[in-house]
């Protein structure tokens, strides 16, 4: 029997001693290990008790969670107050493969998916339509408030959630956080103590224009690794929260900041909730600086390496939508698109270009005048993992290009700029 080095409620301890069955503490021992590892002093009940899952894909090679899953299914345990998912991995009709790629995808790669969605399902998922990494955002309303306890694990979604929610979750792995979940515990270490979310950094951001998020979210990523900054210098171009600009921009620096390095709270003064508040008295009083002109931006985004074969060719298929777009962010695409084929006098864009949202901002989009300007582009609309997709040999080897850090991070993918890339699709630009 486990001894635990964090104090447990009574409650707690009989569900560890298996009073409440055999599974429960299994889940409750590996909860309590993985607290004690990080030195927490206890669990702290979930106030806001809807998961959020970063597993979301039927991987027939990872064998262990199937198994896993048909036990909480066999104990009867389900989270109570759901959860959703991140993207599924394919949809083929908004997002062609060849015939050998669907292969690849249906019967090796992604061979459980359906199995593994109804799996899910079972054990709390809330519907078809949750899947998606910004399950935060207003048409999706998985959004807990400023210091909501919460048991997620996907790298976007938990930055989002601590910096410019204020809720208190650690970077926790795939799994753990659907057996806090289901529990209704986590253990209190790190980001939810008011110690683990000072600010290391002070990150000072100069110049006379708003930085691409992407590029300054990587830089203070590959600066900073796991701590915590505080930003400066960003309020005087960004409107206050909620304005959807605002919310986007956070959204894709976040989601860079937390994959090129490992950030899972950041401040930005004069906009985040804590830095609003609080100000500079987040700072630790050994906090380092870092600058972040214009010329430190540059440097990152010329450190980017380009890793396809045949560096001089075009592209030959775009994804713009990791993490998920904002219903904004579509219209402004759909804008951008339209302005520039008119301009170039093209018809449509020159690759296969795939703009990635959640369901519920897909709908919502669809049910609007903008939904059919975007096809004529010719540009398609999923609710994919762009990740997922190209995660393999055979999508691996196209040439990928995308203005997201996280996919460049991760895959194959050749990186630019928002405008880079637009220049690139209405044919402003040869390669
Ligand atoms: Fe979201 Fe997949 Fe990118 S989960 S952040 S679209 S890697």
């Amino acid at each position: 029997m486990y001894e635990p080095k964090m104090e447990l409620t009574p409650e707690q301890e009989a569900i560890l001693q298996g009073k409440e069955g055999k599974t429960k503490a299994k889940m409750m021992e590996c909860l309590v290990r993985y607290g004690d590892v990080f030195g927490a002093k206890r669990l702290a009940p979930l106030t806001y008790k809807t998961g959020h899952l970063v597993t979301s894909f039927g991987i027939s090679m990872l064998t262990t969670i199937y198994p896993l899953m048909d036990e909480l299914i066999e104990a009867g345990l389900k989270a109570e107050g759901g959860f959703t998912a991140d993207p599924r991995p394919m949809e083929f009709e908004n997002c062609s493969a060849n015939p050998l790629e669907k292969l690849v995808f249906k019967k090796i790669i992604y061979g459980r998916q359906q199995e593994y969605e109804g799996m899910l399902k079972k054990v709390g998922l809330k519907s078809d339509d949750s899947f998606t990494c910004t399950c935060y955002l207003p048409e999706v309303g998985n959004a807990p408030k400023k210091g909501d306890v919460i048991s997620w694990a996907e790298s976007s979604a938990v930055v989002y959630a601590n910096s410019v929610l204020g809720a208190k979750c650690n970077r926790n792995s795939g799994v753990l956080e659907l057996f806090g979940t289901i529990l209704g515990y986590a253990p209190e270490f790190g980001f939810l103590t008011d110690e683990g979310r000072k600010a290391d950094y002070k990150v000072i951001v100069k110049g006379d224009h708003l930085p691409e998020a992407q590029i300054l979210g990587s830089a203070i990523g590959m600066k900073v690794m796991e701590k915590v900054p505080y930003i400066v210098g960003l309020d005087k171009f960004l409107k206050p929260l909620p304005d959807e600009d605002t919310v986007a921009y956070l959204k894709d620096m976040g989601a860079a900041s937390a994959s090129n390095g490992a950030v899972g709270l950041y401040h930005v003064e004069g906009i985040t909730p804590e830095a609003k508040e609080q100000g500079e008295k987040l700072l630790k009083d050994d906090a380092k600086e870092y600058i972040v002109d214009e010329a430190e931006i540059e440097r990152v985004y010329k450190s980017y390496p380009i890793m396809w074969k045949k560096k001089d060719k075009a592209p030959q298929r775009a994804f713009i939508g990791c993490p998920h777009l904002t219903y904004k962010q579509l219209v402004d695409w759909t804008n951008k698109f339209e302005a520039g084929l008119k301009e170039t006098g093209r018809k449509k864009l020159t690759c296969y270009t795939v703009l990635t949202a959640a369901p519920a901002v897909v709908k919502k989009f669809k049910a609007t005048p903008d939904y059919a300007r975007l096809m004529a582009t010719g540009a398609h609309l999923a609710s994919i993992c762009p990740l997922m997709y190209a995660d393999n040999p055979l999508c691996g080897a196209k040439r990928l290009i995308t203005n997201s850090n996280k996919l460049r991070t991760y895959t194959f993918a050749k990186y630019a700029k928002d405008e880079e890339l637009l220049n690139i699709l209405v044919g402003k630009e040869g390669k």
